[in-house]
């Protein structure tokens, strides 16, 4: 073909991620531009976002303070190397971040994405480890149904099994928790069900396994997001800390839905007054703007890699991208947006309203469980027979083709959090239109 021959403008070429191709390129779902709470299609359609894209435009939609402190970024520096050299604005997102973690996790680590910054946890964990002359302390202790992202670390310790079963050994010396979701005694639960704590003990019987001496870290999300919204019962994530501090493990948090106020609070940690050793976070930290993920860890954790000679690097690990000063800037003006409309305390006090809009879907066909947490909630819709996921695929496509509704599809879970800007009236409107999907494949 000559070089010049004109490029046809199929939708061939982009192998897309996590989504069945074959039928979306039948029917495409494509979104033109956004604004607030809102997406529009090609032909200028409204969707009303019932998911903050990907839990992550906690802001909403091209807010203008974003929008433009990443076009002055752009105008004024590009990129500065990650390494052995730095720019402002990295220090001073560091500290807004450090501001809003509880107690003293105060460093905080950069990179691109959630899966990026669950390796890093795991890694500084193992290094953690080695620094203080514990070497063997290399197992990792995640949980059935965790979503840790897509890097060997983060399926390794992740606990779905579609997104481990094709890739080999994974991680070795890897154990995992049970999940903690029972059908018969938690459905319809609003927030945190009351069954369930006990679960955390599996910590005890793995540790008495592998014995503690082999252990690093256990690994949670707080509020299971991408599994179908699962809250923790209450007193669980208390008694994994008791657990963790018992036997010397590192407790990481992955908030990389939960963090910057999914959950009402800035993190998880907060809501739940329980202090892990790290957490991970990504998204809302850029309200999805620009890619962006991290670790904060604890002073000690840092300091424990503070020594050697003061010319050489303390840890050996990075991305080309670290910090990058538009992930910075567009973070520096999301985290000052969410403080200036106070969006935390906002998602706080609509949680109630959001999760009795949810709970008027209970009763619809095929409906076996509403979950709902912070901004989160989840809907289990029944199977079709033979065809695991078709329902609620279909749900999906309903609501954005006919109810201009986004929503996500987990499997045979609907899960909605929108952006933390949502009005009491677009909460009922996007229950009401997914309810009008969830009839329409009955
Ligand atoms: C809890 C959790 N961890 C990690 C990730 C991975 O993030 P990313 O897709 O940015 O790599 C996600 C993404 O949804 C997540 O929900």
């Amino acid at each position: 073909m000559p070089a010049t021959a004109p490029i046809p403008n199929d939708l061939e070429s982009h192998w897309m991620s996590f989504t069945p191709n074959r039928a979306f390129k039948r029917r495409p779902r494509m979104i033109a531009r956004a604004k607030d709470m809102h997406y529009f299609t090609p032909e200028g359609r409204k969707v009303l976002d019932g998911t903050a894209g990907l839990w992550c435009t906690n802001a909403g939609h091209n807010r203008d303070p974003i929008v433009d402190a990443i076009k002055r970024q752009a105008e004024e520096l590009d990129y500065s190397p990650a390494f052995q050299y730095a720019h402002a604005k990295s220090f001073e997102l560091a500290n807004k971040v450090a501001a809003l973690a509880p107690g003293d996790l105060n460093r905080v680590f950069f990179c691109n994405s959630g899966s990026e910054a669950v390796d890093t946890a795991l890694k500084i964990a193992l290094a953690y480890h080695n620094m203080r002359g514990e070497g063997g302390r290399t197992r990792l202790i995640g949980r059935e149904r965790g979503y840790h992202g897509v890097g060997f670390g983060g399926i390794s310790v992740g606990g779905i099994v579609n997104n481990r079963k094709m890739f080999g050994s994974l991680l070795a010396g890897v154990d995992h928790l049970p999940a903690t979701y029972n059908r018969e005694q938690q459905a319809f639960t609003k927030g945190e069900p009351a069954w369930g704590a006990h679960l955390a003990d599996e910590l005890e019987r793995i540790v008495a396994l592998h014995d503690a001496s082999t252990i690093a870290a256990v690994i949670v999300e707080p509020m299971a997001g991408s599994t179908g919204v699962l809250a923790p019962p209450k007193g669980y994530l208390e008694r994994l800390r008791a657990i963790c501090d018992k036997y010397g493990l590192l407790l990481i948090f992955d908030e990389v839905i939960t963090g910057f106020g999914r959950l009402g609070c800035a993190f998880a940690a907060e809501r739940y007054g329980v202090m892990p050793d790290m957490i991970v976070f990504a998204k809302g930290v850029t309200s999805g703007a620009v890619p962006m993920g991290g670790v904060i860890a604890r002073d000690g954790i840092y300091e424990t890699f503070m020594r050697g000679p003061d010319h050489a690097i303390e840890l050996f690990h990075g991305y080309t991208y670290s910090a990058h000063p538009l992930a910075c800037a567009a973070g520096v003006a999301t985290l000052d947006l969410y403080r200036q409309e106070d969006l935390f305390a906002r998602a706080k006090a609509l949680e109630p309203v959001f999760a009795d809009a949810a709970m008027t879907l209970k009763g619809f066909p095929n409906v076996l469980d509403i979950r709902t947490v912070g901004l989160c909630c989840g809907i289990d819709l029944a199977s079709r027979a033979g065809s695991p996921g078709l329902r609620a695929y279909e749900a999906m496509e309903r609501g954005f083709h006919e109810a201009d509704v986004m929503v996500r599809v987990a499997g045979e879970t609907l899960a909605l959090s929108p952006p933390l800007i949502v009005s009491e009236a677009q909460i009922g409107e996007i229950f009401e239109r997914v309810g009008q999907a969830i009839k329409a494949v009955a």
